[in-house]
């Protein structure tokens, strides 16, 4: 059976010469619209008359949406380069098309590559409903990481709702590690309302991740550009603030996130993402195929991360809330092992020996063991709030400060130096 394609490589010297090369039966590929740009290319791919695309880096308007829409269309894109252009190859790459050829390929190879392109399936991409992996028999998805990893270590903080401080955990182990010498970013990822900036007290506003997610979007991102972007809150601590409004959501495209992170692990030791608590994807139900998905952020983060911390509560209805939200992401990414952390432990809302009743509790309900109690501290955490610093900076002796500054340290393997001992006074008369 021959392959239906487009291509929408205009502009190129080589163009005619290729279409011509291809559409001979030999190579089995039928070339069923010569596209003159991203709009055109898009509305034949919604006519579902074709199986492929093949485009040029040259393309005006190609951006990483008009990737993700074609593959919501079921159309695989091959993308060609002009030989040598390491620099557009990258682009295409960064906007989410895994083929990449340069245009001097031998048509057969380019034959090969657009027939590879549609057995491989709709990418991992999480930008939009994708009612084909409904199906029971979904293709096989492909992991998010294409690209090599870079040095930098991704720690997705997420958890249930209900506020359990999935916040202030993020914002405080990035200042912590920062402290124990480790470079790095914090990421305001929360689709429903980030407020990282305001934790901080960062009054300005900055693009921060809808301003790299933009320049990702459109094959722009660098680390320079990832540089500007962040904000330095010391040499060792930047900072790529949220959505000012959380209204704004759609425009925080899950590919183009996964985008910021690859940059962003190239340059920086560790990086770490505050994540919204939702991980459902029953958008899928959805008949409008290009739908964009709230939840698509945090599911490309989770998937992206090294560890994924899970912040839950320390009362009877958090814990519940930690069982259900554990479920929930053992249904959408099941090959995530989540790393539990219990946040605000108290006396009070659960009898007895609470860390020992909810450490029962979890492994009894969710399998799971806890890795580390952080205990509730009130007094620190208004005092960090009220002066806009971290807890470090407000109360660097309290207790929910050393327990986060220890959970730091077990994430990045530092030791923090042992705390100097005061002298006793010395007694006078
Ligand atoms: N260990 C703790 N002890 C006392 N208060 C805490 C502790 N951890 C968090 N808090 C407080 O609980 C509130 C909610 O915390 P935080 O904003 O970090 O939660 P969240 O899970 O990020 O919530 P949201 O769903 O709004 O994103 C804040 O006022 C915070 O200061
Ligand atoms: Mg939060």
């Amino acid at each position: 059976m021959t392959l239906q394609v487009y291509t929408a490589v205009t502009g190129a010297t080589w163009e005619a010469g290729l279409v011509a090369a291809l559409d001979r039966s030999a190579h089995g590929i039928t070339v069923v619209r010569r596209c003159v740009d991203v709009a055109e290319l898009l509305a034949a791919a919604a006519t579902g008359t074709g199986q492929a695309a093949l485009l040029s880096a040259e393309l005006r308007r190609l951006d990483g949406d008009a990737v993700t829409r074609l593959e919501a269309a079921g159309v695989a894109v091959v993308g060609l380069v002009e030989p040598g252009d390491a620099r557009a190859a990258d682009r295409l790459r960064g906007l989410g098309v895994v083929h990449v050829l340069p245009a001097d390929t031998d048509p057969a190879a380019i034959a090969d590559a657009l027939r590879a392109a549609v057995a491989g399936g709709p990418s991992a991409g999480r930008d939009v409903a994708d009612p084909r992996a409904a199906l029971p028999a979904a293709a096989p998805r492909r992991p998010a990481e294409d690209a090599p990893p870079g040095r930098g270590r991704v720690v997705a903080v997420w958890g249930p709702g209900g506020a359990p401080g999935r916040t202030t955990v993020a914002v405080g182990l990035a200042d912590e590690a920062a402290r124990l010498g480790v470079e790095t970013l914090l990421v305001d990822g929360d689709v429903y309302g980030g407020v990282v900036a305001q934790v901080l007290g960062l009054l300005d506003e900055s693009p921060g991740l809808a301003g790299a997610v933009r320049l990702a979007g459109a094959g722009d991102l660098d680390a320079a550009a990832l540089a500007r972007l962040a904000w330095a809150v010391r040499p060792q601590l930047r900072v790529l603030t949220g959505l000012p409004r959380a209204g704004r959501w759609p425009e925080l495209r899950p590919r183009a996130v996964a985008r910021v992170l690859e940059e962003a692990r190239r340059t920086t030791d560790l990086v770490v993402v505050d994540c919204s608590a939702p991980v459902e994807e029953d958008e899928e139900l959805s008949f409008d195929t290009a739908a964009p998905r709230r939840n698509g952020v945090t599911l490309t983060v989770l998937e992206a991360a090294d560890t994924v911390l899970c912040v839950g509560g320390a009362d009877p209805v958090a814990l519940q809330r930690t069982v259900r939200s554990l479920g929930e992401l053992r249904d959408v990414l099941p090959e995530a092992e989540p790393v539990l952390v219990v946040n605000q432990l108290r006396r009070g809302p659960v009898p007895g020996d609470p860390r020992a009743e909810i450490a029962a509790a979890l492994e009894r309900f969710a399998g799971r063991e806890v890795t580390r109690f952080l205990p509730a501290d009130r007094r620190a955490t208004d005092a960090a709030l009220a002066s806009g610093r971290t807890l470090a900076e407000a109360t660097p002796g309290s207790p929910l400060r050393t327990a986060l500054r220890s959970l730091a340290s077990d994430l990045t393997g530092i030791r923090a130096p042992a705390a100097r001992r005061r002298r006793p006074a010395r007694r006078t008369g």
